[in-house]
């Protein structure tokens, strides 16, 4: 299970809320937080050569390895952050061969609104399913962020909607 995390920050919200999910994980089934977003090059078709940017290798490697996706995103002026649709953008290319063609993927969203970042939730379902990949339709997210997690742990609603998104995710087949 690879995360791709549209947030930098150390002390993101959606960095808990992607923590919340790895943790959720039944026995067995890993996953990680991808550290390579904040270091990939703006997607330039120029780059996307036989031989790319090295950590654009190492990025579809990565996303190549994984059985599933999961993409926690904030909402940045009502849609997904560039650094998450970059990482996007990379993980579809090449069109026949992309890393991420076929692969199961849930979205999570944590934003200050009291929506919980659905609009970014909505438009990072959408864009994974052009990209490619086989997005569940459901996602979760964490309203007002910061507020719901002041007092450290999330509340059990929202960690029982992530575990049952986990659930479904890891149940997915790898391919359609
Ligand atoms: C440039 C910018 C635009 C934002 N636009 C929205 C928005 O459209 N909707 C929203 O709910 N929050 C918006 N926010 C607030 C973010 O959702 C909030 O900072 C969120 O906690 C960021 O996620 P993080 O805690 O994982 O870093 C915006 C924040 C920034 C910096």
């Amino acid at each position: 299970m690879l995360v791709l995390l549209g947030s930098l920050r150390p002390d993101s919200t959606n960095r808990r809320l992607a923590e919340t999910a790895l943790a959720a994980l039944p026995d067995g089934v890993h996953g990680a937080i991808s550290t390579l977003l904040p270091s990939l090059p703006h997607y330039d078709q120029d780059l996307d050569t036989d031989t790319p940017p090295e950590v654009v290798r190492a990025f579809r490697e990565q996303v190549a390895a994984a059985d599933a996706l999961v993409v926690a995103t904030p909402e940045f002026n009502g849609s997904l952050p560039g650094v998450l649709k970059n990482a996007i953008d990379w993980a579809s290319r090449p069109r026949g061969t992309a890393a991420l063609a076929g692969k199961p993927a849930a979205v999570l969203g944590a934003s200050a609104s009291p929506k919980g970042a659905q609009w970014a939730r909505e438009d990072a379902v959408r864009v994974l399913q052009v990209a490619g990949a086989r997005p569940i339709e459901q996602t979760v997210g964490l309203a007002s962020a910061g507020a719901a997690l002041e007092g450290g742990e999330l509340a059990e609603d929202v960690r029982s909607q992530v575990a049952e998104l986990m659930g479904r995710l890891v149940r997915e087949p790898l391919a359609a």
